[in-house]
């Protein structure tokens, strides 16, 4: 049996250890906002918050996550209560297919836990490895650029 924390709820799941976090979450916990790309921790679609920092859950066992504290896109806010990045992702219309959109949040969430004024240069290094096919990447940074203002 594994325990972690799951958007602030204690949770267990008996499966294999080496069980990627990713489907763990969508399947076994029905979270279906982190999604999956590569498959090979290359494109960021799947992060998630791992104790804070933005981590890469399709290649990522389970079983290191014991004891520790995940945050998805679910526990970010919610319809009612956007995060102040969620809001700012709407106030700059930022998705375009919105697939790629809650790694970017997470990565976001992640840089701004860790520095809350980041230059250009350091969003643009804490970004670079969420990758978006349709290229929002400057209304993703303006809206960084928004909140961290
Ligand atoms: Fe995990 Fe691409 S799906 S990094």
């Amino acid at each position: 049996m594994i325990t972690f924390e799951l958007n602030g709820e204690a949770v267990e799941v008996d499966i294999a250890a080496d069980t990627p976090l990713l489907w763990v979450v969508r399947d076994h916990f029905k979270l279906k906002g982190s999604k999956f790309g590569c498959g090979m921790g290359l494109c960021g679609a799947c992060s998630m918050l791992v104790d804070g920092q933005s981590i890469r859950t399709c290649n990522f066992p389970v079983a290191a996550i014991s004891g520790r504290k995940v945050t998805t896109i679910e526990g970010l806010g919610n319809p009612e209560r956007l995060s102040a990045l969620q809001q700012a992702w709407v106030d700059n219309s930022v998705a375009q297919c919105g697939y790629c959109q809650s790694g970017q949040l997470i990565s976001a969430t992640a840089l701004l836990n860790n520095n809350l004024n980041p230059s250009d240069s350091e969003i643009d290094e804490a970004m670079s490895g969420n990758i978006c096919r349709c290229g929002t990447y400057p209304r993703i940074k303006k809206a960084i650029a928004d909140v961290a203002k």
